[in-house]
């Protein structure tokens, strides 16, 4: 059964042991992060803004920055196959490796989620260059998924030290994409609860709203979550295991792909969903698509709504209301061969849900996907 907790964003800032600004930026660990670069900024607009690799000192790595407004995207793929990137390209395909949160103080991050059991897989360190230093630490989180703390208030430069600005001649326009709204992650069976308890226990977010098999099953495949949030709401973080249903689960396919637990999908903001999906189509982006009966009773399920219900269907954006609002949101294929990460385009008016609504019929196209791969 769903629930929705009435107090999630409301944590006083005294007693959040780990303020949290926002997400900082996700690193992707990818095959080719100059081909990728390409992808992200052709087909999502995004914007060329920093490098790191060989012809600025580092020897093992490429890493490419870019960004969109308030998202900063970092992909990076090994210059050597005796390279830890290299053995998590093998084992994973292209995957999230860091999502990284931008706090005011990354040792005091550090100290207060490692007193509480958080695992480190970096020690508190200050880089500094000419426009000033930056600090960060980091600890693991599910599969070989980092959070990296990052601290920034003495940094003037584009990125941090050891990048250089990325300056390009190719400048794709924007697509109206804002910040992170959300990231998910895929676990194992019967880790739910164990990462939801390390998110609760070791970095003092809320279980804000969950779902059962009850809620998100289809005739054939299930899966359960519940979603994770900071004091002030800005990080978001749901938790997916799967769920035994008559065929597989589509969270078990993605275990089964990337080999392990790892980020499902990166759910991105925009102001105007129409526009942005229309531009990422046109630029080669793949969406699922629902029948076109799921907006035949569209406005007797969800109410009243701004959008014309033309360009709603013409694109196949969904549309779910709570409480507090409504919301419109679109699933991207995955952005990779293997059946693993693929993003979520969503608009809020009011809604701080998650489109429960819309999980049948998404399922359902989910499914319909699977069963061309083979893997229901
Ligand atoms: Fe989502």
């Amino acid at each position: 059964m769903e629930t929705l907790e009435k107090s999630p964003l409301t944590s006083n800032s005294t007693t959040d042991f780990l303020p949290l600004n926002g997400t900082d930026y996700v690193e992707l660990w990818v095959g080719n992060a100059k081909q990728a670069a390409h992808f992200y900024k052709t087909a999502f607009g995004f914007q060329s803004l920093a490098y790191a690799g060989p012809e600025t000192g580092v020897k093992d790595r490429a890493s490419y920055v870019l960004v969109q407004n308030k998202l900063r995207l970092m992909l990076t793929s090994p210059l050597h196959s005796d390279s830890p990137i290299a053995e998590h390209h093998k084992k994973h395909g292209d995957g999230v490796k860091v999502i990284a949160l931008w706090v005011d103080d990354a040792y005091d991050a550090h100290k207060q989620t490692t007193s509480r059991g958080g695992v480190s897989c970096m020690e508190p360190k200050t880089l500094s260059d000419k426009h000033g230093e930056v600090r960060m630490s980091a600890i693991r989180t599910y599969g070989e998924v980092e959070h990296v703390f990052i601290e920034r208030k003495n940094y003037s430069g584009v990125f941090m030290p050891g990048f250089v600005e990325w300056k390009s001649d190719y400048n794709p326009e924007p697509t109206g994409l804002l910040y992170v709204d959300h990231c998910v992650g895929n676990v194992g069976w019967n880790q739910m609860n164990p990462w939801v308890k390390f998110y609760e226990e070791v970095m003092g977010f809320k279980n804000i709203l969950s779902f059962d098999d009850n809620d998100i099953s289809t005739e054939y495949s299930a899966l359960m979550s519940k979603v994770m949030s900071n004091g002030n709401g800005f990080v978001k973080f749901p938790i997916n295991e799967p769920a035994e249903g008559k065929k597989k689960s589509q969270v078990e396919e993605y275990l089964d792909f990337y080999e392990g637990e790892g980020t499902q999908h990166i759910a991105i903001a925009t102001n105007d969903i129409v526009s942005t999906v229309r531009q990422l189509m046109a630029r080669g982006v793949e969406f699922l698509k629902v029948p076109s009966t799921y907006y035949d009773d569209l406005l007797d399920r969800v109410g009243p709504i701004e959008e014309d219900l033309a360009p709603l269907r013409e694109l196949g954006i969904l549309v779910d209301r709570d409480d507090e609002g409504y919301l419109l949101q679109l699933f991207t294929k995955p952005v990779e061969d293997r059946p693993t990460m693929f993003y979520e385009i969503i608009q809020r008016k009011g809604a701080k849900s998650f489109g429960k609504g819309n999980f049948k019929a998404l399922f359902e196209a989910i499914e319909r996907e699977q069963e061309l791969r083979g893997n229901l």
